[in-house]
């Protein structure tokens, strides 16, 4: 996949798969998988929808060096996500799609000492490239943990789990998001941080963008409620849910 593929697409293709996207358009549903559909399947989907929004395909471990390109620290900010976070030394977090680690090693920094960060991919390719930069990092407390597409397979119950630019590549969102629900602790956090679906400003493919209200529909299928959203990122937002019960 090549590694431009989020990038810069004509308005009218963009407009093309937004209006799709309303095609199959799930009502809010009782339970999380009978809100999935089968509908037209765009460019960069795969045909399988989800409360009405296209599941996007996956970024494959060929695409890792967008994850580290230069510019990303001064348009995703990850200074303002870790401030978000509210992170604190000793707390157990998971860093769900961790692709290359872009966030584990801020993450791990944040919770020493005493706290450990699991970097869980579904790609193994993509773990060996988290080991390394962690090594290169000089960090110690993250630990690469090999998920599947329905469950991260998280060693022990967690204080948070951050999805960054991750969670609309789910192909299984119900069972995955279910999944991560049982590995929070009673209280715990799981927080979303995905390009602005609602700006048209942002140009990223469609279905690699997510609009808040998607979001939250999606969540209602979960035991989840809404805290907040940060908006103090320049191209992101920053959804935060916590564990009901
Ligand atoms: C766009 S990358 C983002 C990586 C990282 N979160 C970051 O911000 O640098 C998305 C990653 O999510 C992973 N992914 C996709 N579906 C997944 C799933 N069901 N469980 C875990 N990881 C998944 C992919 O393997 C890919 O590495």
């Amino acid at each position: 996949m090549n590694l431009f593929r989020r990038f810069r697409f004509p308005a009218a293709a963009i407009l093309c798969v937004l209006s799709l996207g309303n095609l199959p358009a799930a009502e809010a549903s009782k339970t999380a998988e009978s809100a999935y559909t089968t509908g037209v399947k765009t460019r960069d989907g795969l045909g399988k929808y989800y409360f009405g929004r296209e599941i996007a395909s996956y970024m494959t471990h060929e695409g890792a060096p967008w994850l580290d390109r230069p510019e990303r620290d001064q348009e995703e900010r990850p200074d303002l996500v870790l401030q978000a976070l509210q992170l604190k030394p000793g707390d157990l977090v998971a860093d769900v799609g961790c692709g290359t680690g872009y966030f584990s090693w801020r993450m791990a920094q944040a919770v020493a000492p005493g706290g450990v960060v699991y970097g869980e991919e579904i790609q193994p390719e993509m773990l060996d490239l988290l080991a390394g930069n962690m090594r290169a990092h000089q960090v110690t407390n993250v630990v690469g943990v090999l998920g599947s597409i329905s469950d991260p397979k998280l060693p022990q119950p967690v204080d948070l789990v951050l999805l960054v630019d991750v969670y609309h590549e789910f192909s299984e969102p119900a069972e995955m998001m279910a999944a991560i629900c049982r590995s929070l602790k009673p209280g715990g956090r799981v927080v979303f941080v995905e390009y602005r679906g609602e700006d048209p400003t942002v140009l990223i493919k469609p279905l690699h963008k997510m609009t808040e209200a998607q979001v939250k529909k999606e969540m209602t299928a979960q035991p989840l409620d809404y805290v907040e959203t940060v908006r103090t990122l320049p191209r992101q937002h920053v959804i935060i849910f916590r564990k009901r019960g």
